[in-house]
């Protein structure tokens, strides 16, 4: 997987990628990170990467002349690539998207910042806009490593045995159950007797029950559109009846 990622700020992305899983999949040529800064591409003595906005408001819009020619200069490279867009605009990034992104060859990500990006960028060369979540950041860079770090880590044999992504929160629809590790018993705190039990279909009956009732005590919506057996159905009514 090939991500070029486009921004006014390439030094931000310095911390998160040098460390850990995402370190090994560069290291390992498994996934290839590229930075480009959008300021290289302005025209102008300044390096004028934004302006203020037409009609008039509160803070500055970045420019389409800058960012048409880093795209195109990226797009040459990348001629399958699909174009994101991060900013609070856009449709909520979540499993299922980082999965179907994942699929892909190559991502472009535009890092998004100040009011916004003038809407012609969309127009010409934007596949698809993500949003974090319904909050405001001060530009779209940390949803770009978000993007990048979730989409990483489905990609084939970037992840160990040891950090498997099937057992994932969401990877049925439901949040995940409870972990433990030694010891056994912390501060009065006992590890749940099943899981010493050497019992697996109890251990997997306990940590599904588990995940049910997480899921409807946290979030309930996400119970709409997970995969559920008759077997969980009635233990969420029974759970219902409590
Ligand atoms: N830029 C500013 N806020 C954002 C958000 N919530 N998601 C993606 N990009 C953003």
């Amino acid at each position: 997987m090939k991500f070029d990622i486009l921004t006014l700020f390439p030094g931000m992305f310095d911390g998160p990628f040098a460390e850990s899983i995402i370190r090994r999949a560069v290291d390992n040529g498994l996934i290839d990170i590229r930075l480009h800064n959008i300021r290289d591409y302005a025209f102008d003595r300044h390096k004028t990467t934004d302006d203020y906005p037409y009609g008039g408001g509160a803070g500055m819009v970045m420019k389409v002349e800058p960012l048409a020619a880093c795209i195109e200069t990226v797009r040459a490279e990348r001629a399958a690539a699909r174009v994101i867009l991060t900013t609070p605009r856009g449709k909520p990034f979540d499993q299922a998207t980082a999965r179907r992104l994942a699929e892909e060859k190559e991502l472009i990500i535009i890092c998004g910042r100040y009011e916004g990006v003038d809407e012609r960028v969309r127009e010409l060369y934007v596949d698809e806009e993500l949003s974090l979540g319904d909050y405001v950041l001060t530009g779209g860079e940390i949803a770009a490593m978000v993007i990048v770090d979730a989409v990483s880590r489905l990609v084939p044999d970037v992840l160990g045995s040891a950090d498997s992504a099937a057992a994932d929160s969401f990877c049925d629809g439901l949040l995940e159950y409870p972990h433990y590790t030694r010891p056994p018993e912390f501060r009065g705190l006992q590890v749940p007797e099943v899981l010493l039990s050497g019992n697996h279909q109890e251990i997997a009956r306990w940590r599904r029950r588990q995940a049910l009732q997480k899921t409807l005590m946290v979030r309930p919506d996400l119970l709409a559109t997970a995969r559920l057996s008759a077997e969980d159905e009635k233990y969420l009514q029974e759970l219902a009846k409590v």
